[in-house]
């Protein structure tokens, strides 16, 4: 093959943008960066100065392989086996759900009232207790950890597999059990009442059957169903949490949550009474995303 065919770096990232766009992707270019830098296991920025490289044919069937599945709907994350969030990298598969950026407004949101509390209790360095409830990869629990000194978190799932993934991203940051405790269980259920949270966080399932039916092929046939699904309405699992948190919640403690915009416009119906009013936390497109509770 002459040097103007040869399936360089350049033209394998032009060729399969289209390919990838052709066949739905909404990131074609992103995806095709990605797939590639993984394939010749180095940096995506590392690919802008290697353009006129041919890799090697092993690189090329390894490319050619995660382009084909990716056109069939397979996420880029599954495919690679990470996702970035929050600054760090998290090792994730599908078991569980794939980091979203807007789960980043909830960890600056509970980093502001863990700091809030601190202030009101007038020690900067209380010791704080948080959960996070539907830990999945264990993103929200690794974040806060990394970010916020003099804490312990618990986290919760209901899927051992998805807690085995969450053991390997916390080994990877070296968060041990004295930062970290692991625990299978139902929202709050298996969780002493007698040492209550600081902060009670969770990004839960909150879509709803029928909506989970109209969700894009590449979320609904690959991501895990019960991360997504909470039931009939989609506020099954919140509504829950919130009837669980009072048992488990510091005095002056916070239970933080995400939820998606449509069900933002009804949270007023689900507050029981001893619940503050609800403050909500807009995602950069200007959508109700966390909702912040602290009791009366
Ligand atoms: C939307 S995913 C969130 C995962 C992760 N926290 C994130 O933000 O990427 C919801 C997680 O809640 C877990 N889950 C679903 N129902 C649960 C329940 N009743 N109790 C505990 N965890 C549950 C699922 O297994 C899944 O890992």
């Amino acid at each position: 093959m002459s040097t103007a065919e040869a399936w360089t770096v350049g033209k394998l990232l032009t060729w399969t943008t289209e390919y990838l766009k052709s066949n739905g992707s909404q990131s074609p270019r992103l995806d095709a960066e990605v797939l590639l830098a993984h394939a010749r296991g180095c940096q995506r920025i590392e690919l802008y100065t290697a353009f006129a490289e041919e890799p090697t044919e092993e690189t090329k069937a390894a490319f050619r392989e995660m382009v084909r599945r990716r056109s069939e709907g397979t996420p880029v994350a599954y495919l690679v086996g990470y996702k970035e969030f929050y600054s760090a990298t998290f090792e994730v598969n599908p078991d569980v759900l794939i980091p979203r950026p807007e789960t980043e407004h909830l960890v600056v949101e509970a980093l502001d009232r863990a700091k809030q509390i601190r202030e009101t209790r007038g020690d900067a360095n209380a010791e704080l207790r948080i959960a996070d409830v539907g830990t999945g990869s264990g993103i929200i629990a690794i974040s806060m950890a990394k970010h916020l000194k003099h804490c312990h978190l618990t986290a919760i799932d209901i899927s051992p597999a998805a807690l085995e993934i969450a053991r390997r991203n916390a080994a990877k940051y070296d968060l041990d059990d004295t930062r970290i405790t692991l625990v299978e269980g139902n929202l709050l259920e298996a969780c002493p009442q007698e040492h209550p949270f600081d902060l009670i966080l969770s990004n839960p399932p909150y879509v709803s059957q029928a909506e989970f039916e109209q969700l894009d092929k590449t979320v609904r046939d690959y991501e895990p169903q019960t991360a997504l699904v909470a039931g009939p309405l989609g506020s099954e699992t919140i509504v829950q949490l919130i009837e669980q948190a009072p048992a488990h919640l510091a005095d002056d403690g916070w239970l933080i949550f995400e939820l998606s915009p449509m069900l933002a416009e009804q949270i007023d119906t689900w507050i029981p009474a001893g619940w503050q009013a609800p403050i909500v936390t807009k995602d950069f497109a200007g959508h109700a995303r966390i909702i912040s509770l602290s009791r009366k």
